[in-house]
């Protein structure tokens, strides 16, 4: 595998934390992988994550202000090889947009780590810091399982 693509609904909470996130650890474990955030929606189009955002990733040592929002693209189906939605609702949105040649394995992030307990990344802009520490407990997670699968697949 050679690309992954976060989704989340505004690309300023969830999405631009994981893809820090993924970065930092897959790099760690000496995986070359690209990836990308980005929200089915565009409202917040060019804005950097919101300042609960970069503060959580911060406290892990992660800087996510340099990232800025986009939507995502027809294009992205294609460019990626998986596509993970946070929550349902994101997925349900991406499944309505998959153009018919896509090609990207599309499906919720914590898929990826079935022992956790929860299926969806729950949305923290409503809500307190907690919420925020809790997505980044919960993208660390995701990350260990996905370095764990591409190592058991590469071993011969
Ligand atoms: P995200 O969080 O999808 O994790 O980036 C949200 C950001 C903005 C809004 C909702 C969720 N909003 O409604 O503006």
């Amino acid at each position: 595998m050679e690309s992954i693509l976060f989704i989340c609904l505004g690309n300023i909470c969830r999405s631009p934390t994981a893809k820090a996130v993924f970065d930092y650890k897959l790099q760690r474990a000496g995986v070359t992988l690209r990836t990308d955030s980005a929200g089915t929606t565009g409202y917040h189009q060019g804005s950097p994550p919101d300042p609960r955002a970069i503060h959580a990733a911060s406290e892990w040592g992660l800087d996510i202000s340099t990232e800025r929002a986009r939507i995502v693209t027809v294009e992205d189906f294609t460019r990626f090889e998986r596509i993970y939605a946070m929550d349902r609702s994101n997925l349900a949105d991406l499944r309505e947009r998959m153009p018919a040649d896509a090609s990207a394995q599309v499906d919720l992030l914590m898929s990826l780590a079935p022992d956790y307990g929860l299926d969806e990344v729950p949305d923290p802009y409503y809500g307190g810091e907690d919420g925020f520490r809790r997505v980044l407990d919960m993208l660390e997670t995701a990350a260990d399982r996905l370095i764990d699968e591409l190592g058991a697949r590469s071993r011969p």
